[in-house]
Order: C-alpha cells, then structure tokens, then sequence
C-alpha cells in the first residue's frame, strides 16, 4: 500500500476551460451553452429533456424565461475559474488535483476537429499547471481522432485520459477501440471512464422530469452506464486483448463492485458462452480484472459503497476525489465547505480508520504513486 504522508489527492475533480466554454456557446444542439435574459448565470444543457424545456421556453418567449425554471444546470464560476478551482483545494486543504474535462468532453465533435480541439483543451490545462507547479495534472481525449493524433495531444502534466461510455458510437467493447487501448496502454496513460448518458429517459417514467429533478439519472443512471460499459469490454475480452490497460473507473465502479459476483454467476451459467468455450479454466474472472486493471475513485458518499469497492479492487487502488464543480452546497455559502469533500472524506475514514495507513493511501498516495504525481517539471 502506498504511503505519502497526508497528501490530499483529488483524482475525480472536472473543469471546462474557457475554449471549450465559448465552444458550447456557439452550439444549436446540446450539448449546449444558453444565456437567459435575468439569469445571473448561463445555462448548461445537457440531456435531451432539457433540451425539449429550452425548446418551450424558446417558443414561449423572452418573458417566460422570469416565470419559467430554466432548463440545465447554472454554469458558475466554479466550471471554468483556475482561481475558483485553487480556491476549493485550499478550502479543503486538497494539495493535488488531478483535473479532468467534464461531460461530454468533445464526444460530440466531428472527427476532423477533435484532434485540435482536445490540442487546445490541452494547451489550456497545460498552462493552468504550470501557473501552479506540482499541484494541477490532468486527462482529456480527443477520442474520435486516430491513435497517433491522440497520442500527439497529450502534454507534460497529463496523466490519463478521460472516456465516456459511447467510444467511437457503439461503446467500448467495439473492436475498433483495440488500437486506441493498445496506444493507452503503451503510454501508459490510464482511463478515466466517466458516464455521461445514463439510461433512456423511458426508464424513470412519466413523473421523472416534472417531479424527480435529476435525482434518478446522476444517482442511478450514472453508474450504471459505468458497469454496463465495463461489463460490455469484460465479455468481449477486452482486458485479455490488452492486458496492460489500466482504468479508474467513476463513482467506485458504478455498482461493479457490488454486481461482480452476480455477473460471474451469469457467465458460468450461460450456455452460449459455454458452448463457444470462453468459460474455460484459464478466464480471467471479474473479479481478477477488478484486482489486476481497475482502479475505483472513492466518489460513493457512504462507507457502505466504499467497503464494497475496497473487496472488490483493495485498498491499493482507491483514490479519492470531489467530482468539483458539480453538486455545489444549496443551502449555504459556495465559497466554504461542499458535502462532496466532507461526505467522501469521512466515508473514507469509516471504513478504514481515521489517520489509518489506508486512509492516508486513499486519499492521496495511492494517487501520488500511481499516477507518478512526484514528477512533476
Ligand atoms: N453531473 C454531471 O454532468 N457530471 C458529473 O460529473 C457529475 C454530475
Ligand atoms: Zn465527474
């Protein structure tokens, strides 16, 4: 287990640097940026219900936009500001963040862009880090772009690439992304899989968009995209293919840690995969994947999920994080202390001790070590 003193490391911590702001604001189509008439701050519209609000409230007109619940999420300073980012580090004495671009990254931009626009995101981090020497790292892909476009992006503090669940369209387990794990994992750049779609809105049911907000998406949608997307690569081999890649799966593996004994269950008991002979001796199980190629963020907000991810993975390969901007206090000053600190800290501390070795490794050293932290320019 590693050992760093008590360094404070956030590994799951987003921003959208001011280019790719402006890029969502020039958009027609979601993912998009909108500025409302009386609104303090813009909105951020993200899923296709919102989109189909923006689209009432644009029908409506400008006036119903003072009596109207604007679509989206308010897209504050703490989005786009490195001040505002330094800030909540130092609020909550976090040394190290290790920053990532938010949802939808550039999913949605066309294959002959992406390249330069992730160079740009780039070029935008790479200068926050270097205003903050051994405090800033961070992950962007420009996923649609080939392998060695990919590869060419990547700057002096980036330490990983983030990924979404869709990959070039048709998910992860597609047979085209080999290439690009192979890249990855010759590099040694680590996957951050981070979900951004959820589930179909059918799901939630007719009352959800009126009355639930979008409590059943992030809570559950969320995570599991994340296990759906990591149960897809496991069955079709992906991990044997690339032995060496290496992903931090978002909010400690969506519900894999819990479900991974259920999935081998339904792997040795189907017989397809029987028949086809991909439940030999010689499988690697979930369960060994989970100890061998994946790493958990510890972004569940109760000991109870955390516990689970520890057996699952070990307490080796946990890192902490905030996922800051997003689930901003409501009720008191966003300047002072967020529930996405305090909650995940103290998890951390309930299930493996407080000042425990464990705990010191979860919420920094392990990410010191593992995402070679110490090197820094
Ligand atoms: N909502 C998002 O859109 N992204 C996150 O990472 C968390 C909440
Ligand atoms: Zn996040």
């Amino acid at each position: 287990m590693a050992s760093s003193g008590s360094r404070v490391v956030d590994i799951h911590t987003h921003m959208y640097p001011p280019a790719y702001v402006q890029l969502l604001e020039s958009r027609q189509t979601i993912p998009l940026i909108r500025r409302f008439a009386g609104a303090k701050d813009p909105r951020y519209i993200i899923l296709p219900a919102e989109a189909e609000s923006l689209e009432k409230i644009s029908q409506a007109g400008e006036a119903a936009t003072a009596t109207t619940q604007l679509p989206g999420r308010p897209v504050t300073s703490h989005y786009s500001s490195l001040q505002q980012k330094i800030h909540f580090m130092d609020t909550h004495k976090i040394d190290i963040s290790v920053i990532s671009l938010a949802n939808p990254w550039l999913d949605f931009v066309a294959e002959a862009e992406a390249a330069e626009t992730a160079r740009s995101v780039n070029r935008e981090f790479e200068s926050m880090c270097l205003e903050h020497p051994g405090r800033l790292f961070f992950a962007t892909l420009p996923l649609s772009a080939p392998a060695e476009e990919l590869l060419a992006a990547i700057e002096f503090h980036c330490r990983g690439v983030i990924l979404g669940t869709s990959g070039l369209g048709k998910g992860l387990d597609d047979k085209r992304l080999i290439p690009v794990f192979k890249a990855l994992a010759k590099n040694g750049l680590m996957i951050f899989l981070h979900p951004h779609y959820g589930l179909p809105s059918e799901v939630w049911g007719p009352r959800a968009t009126e009355e639930y907000g979008h409590v059943l998406s992030l809570a559950l949608g969320f995570p599991l995209e994340t296990t759906i997307a990591v149960a897809r690569m496991y069955l079709a081999g992906v991990f044997d293919e690339v032995p060496d890649l290496k992903m931090l799966l978002a909010h400690s593996g969506g519900t894999l840690p819990f479900l991974a004994g259920r999935i081998e269950s339904c792997i040795v008991h189907d017989g397809h995969l029987v028949r086809e002979g991909k439940v030999g001796a010689n499988r690697r199980t979930v369960w060994q994947v989970l100890k061998e190629q994946i790493y958990l963020d510890a972004v569940i907000y109760s000991e109870v999920g955390l516990k689970a991810a520890i057996d699952a993975s070990g307490v080796d390969r946990l890192m902490f994080g905030t996922d800051h901007p997003f689930f901003p206090p409501l009720t008191s000053d966003e300047q002072g202390e967020w529930e996405s600190m305090t909650w995940n800290k103290a998890a951390v501390e309930k299930a493996l001790g407080e000042g425990s070795q464990g705990t010191l490794a979860v919420m920094g050293g392990n990410a010191i070590e593992v995402l070679r932290l110490k090197e820094d320019a």
